[in-house]
């Protein structure tokens, strides 16, 4: 029961972000039908800020409509100093919900995720951290994101053992970012956890923006604190978005707006959630639901297209 559309406040709602345009962007999203919003404990910058700026929005606005929302958080990446201010520990997720919680002035999240498998903490007690932050009543339900397919089959069972199964898994998929396909998508559809698609443009390289060979100001890529980088917008992945380009023209779509058409045509995918830099980024996003069916014709020649991001798998899913 998500929208198929949610909105994601990893960039452009941090304290070095304009707030009048991250609390119109939210307004205009709730009033277009998404309902659910995607943080984590370090979005920002600064890290934290995000989901202090989101529980402001919240209370000078929606606090009447806590109920009609589904707000997710997460915990794994570095979020303070030492030790157990990263990775997957109990310590690590037992602190940052309770933290997350003051921040966003949240009674409870509807999902939380482990935001990340560590590779060094023991996937039981992560997952027992999860079980009983839904015993505490701080989340209503559970999540994991970028867990290698191994661990993410290892992930359900553990959780489903415990009757309190994995609602939805996170991950990165779009047009040029193609692993979640063989595996990943499987074993979710099958042991009955949602998928959610995160960064499905690219984080801005399935748009027409990188086009002319430049980078734009304002751009993702030209913010210092962006995560992604100049170096990141490499030839390869530009011509593959021009060709991708006529494609979506054909449709009478943006490339933007094709790029989500794509990822939604497949019912396994339960939600993508989109980033957004203004109202009209996001308006522009939602107009893709007016066209979501591809033809057998269009998906070969997107398959072809897109043929050499199938072969790259990270070793751990990014
Ligand atoms: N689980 C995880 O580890 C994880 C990791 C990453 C993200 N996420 C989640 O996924 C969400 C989305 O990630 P993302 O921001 O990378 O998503 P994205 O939708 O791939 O990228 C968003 C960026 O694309 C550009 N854009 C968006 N709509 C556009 C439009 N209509 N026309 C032109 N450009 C447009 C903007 O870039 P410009 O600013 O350049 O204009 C925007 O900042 C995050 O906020 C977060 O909630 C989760």
């Amino acid at each position: 029961m998500l929208p198929a559309i949610s909105l994601g406040l990893w960039h452009n709602f941090g304290s070095v972000d304009d707030y009048s345009e991250a609390e119109r962007m939210i307004l205009h999203a709730f009033d277009r039908g998404i309902t659910h919003f995607d943080l984590a404990n370090n979005y920002g910058p600064v890290p934290g800020s995000a989901e202090t700026n989101f529980g402001r929005i919240l209370r000078d606005n929606l606090s009447a409509h806590r109920d009609e929302l589904f707000l997710s958080s997460k915990a794994g990446h570095q979020m303070w100093e030492g030790p157990y201010g990263d990775g997957s520990s109990r310590k690590n997720l037992m602190a940052s919900i309770d933290q997350s919680l003051r921040r966003t002035g949240l009674e409870y999240f509807d999902v939380f995720y482990s935001h990340r498998y560590d590779g060094v903490t023991p996937i039981e007690e992560t997952m027992q951290a999860l079980i009983d932050i839904v015993r505490q009543g701080k989340a209503l339900y559970v999540g994991i994101s970028k867990y290698p397919p191994e661990k993410q089959r290892l992930a359900y069972k553990i959780l489903r053992d415990a009757h309190v199964p994995c609602l939805l898994s996170q991950y990165k998929y779009n047009l040029q970012v193609r692993y979640p396909e063989s595996r990943i998508i499987p074993a979710a559809a099958e042991e009955g956890s949602g998928f959610v698609a995160f960064s499905p443009l690219n984080q801005g390289l399935l748009t027409d923006k990188y086009f002319s060979g430049t980078i734009p100001a304002g751009s993702r890529a030209a913010r210092p604190e962006g995560f992604l980088q100049p170096a990141h917008v490499t030839a390869h992945v530009v011509a593959s978005a021009k060709r991708l380009n006529e494609i979506a023209k054909r449709r009478g779509q943006s490339l933007s707006q094709m790029a989500l058409a794509w990822l939604l045509r497949d019912q396994r995918v339960t939600s993508v959630i989109v980033g957004a830099r203004s109202v009209a980024q996001l308006d522009s996003s939602l107009s893709a639901l007016n066209n979501l069916k591809f033809s057998a014709d269009e998906l070969t020649a997107i398959d072809n297209m897109t043929s050499s991001f199938l072969q790259q798998s990270p070793k751990t899913p990014e």
